[in-house]
């Protein structure tokens, strides 16, 4: 791990109109994260995990604070660079997989990829599919690929969600509960799959996760508690 910032977020706030009421869900949060490094972000169901996770993706804007990725304010970039910022930079994973329907495993794997390529040109379509290919491959769904989502199994759905998300070899992946759907044998296999691909890619991962176990493997926690997020 060297010491670069990768990701960072300053006196962020996040809140909510209600109605009459505004619901503050982020108060002042602080947080940086260095190149390859790896933190679980713990805490009780609607302290503010996910709305943090949108905020460190540019899913979302703040009320007040700033998050800045690879040194660029977010906040300072048009929509159009921004969503390019994020597809060269960051990898999603959800606790629900998200694939389409209507696409095979390898093809939802690719897409990525195909649509990176309609901006730099750069990759031809053989290149993708073997790209695609070989991180199915990696994930252990060699024998997948023509498979549509339907015809996974859960675990195998979430690693092909996890081979997505990691194709274009992001700086940082954000994952939000990846396996809170799973039981614990596909959970453990998705889990070891994002710590080897962190270790092989240099990929930086932040991990909403309620098991303590494996927050346990991180090299930090950090928690949020009423939105109020502090070393854990
Ligand atoms: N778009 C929204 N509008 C209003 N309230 C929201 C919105 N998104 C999240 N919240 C509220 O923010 C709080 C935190 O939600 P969330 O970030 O999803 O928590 P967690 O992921 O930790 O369970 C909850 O009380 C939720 O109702
Ligand atoms: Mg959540």
């Amino acid at each position: 791990m060297n010491n670069k910032e990768i990701l960072s977020c300053r006196q962020l706030s996040r809140s909510f109109e209600d109605g009459e009421n505004r619901v503050e869900v982020l108060r002042a949060v602080d947080f940086a994260l260095k190149t390859e490094e790896k933190v679980a972000i713990v805490g009780a169901s609607g302290s503010g995990k996910s709305t943090l996770l949108h905020l460190m993706g540019g899913l979302d804007s703040p009320t007040e604070g700033v998050v800045e990725i690879a040194g660029t304010d977010l906040a300072s970039l048009s929509e159009n660079r921004r969503s390019e910022l994020r597809n060269q930079t960051l990898g999603f994973v959800y606790q629900f997989h998200h694939l389409l329907p209507e696409f095979t495993a390898l093809e939802n794997v690719s897409l990525p990829l195909l649509i990176g390529r309609n901006r730099s040109q750069s990759l031809s379509r053989t290149a993708v599919e073997v790209a695609a290919v070989e991180i199915l491959q990696r994930v252990g769904l060699g024998h997948r690929l023509h498979h549509k989502p339907a015809a996974l199994s859960g675990g195998e759905r979430q690693r092909a969600a996890v081979a997505r998300a990691l194709i274009g070899k992001p700086a940082v992946l954000l994952a939000d509960e990846p396996t809170g759907n799973l039981d614990r044998e596909s959970a453990q296999q998705v889990y070891e799959l994002m710590l080897k691909l962190n270790s092989e890619v240099g990929t930086a991962l932040i991990l909403v996760t309620h098991d303590l176990d494996l927050a346990q493997q991180m090299d930090r926690r950090v928690v949020l508690i009423d939105g109020v997020l502090s070393e854990a």
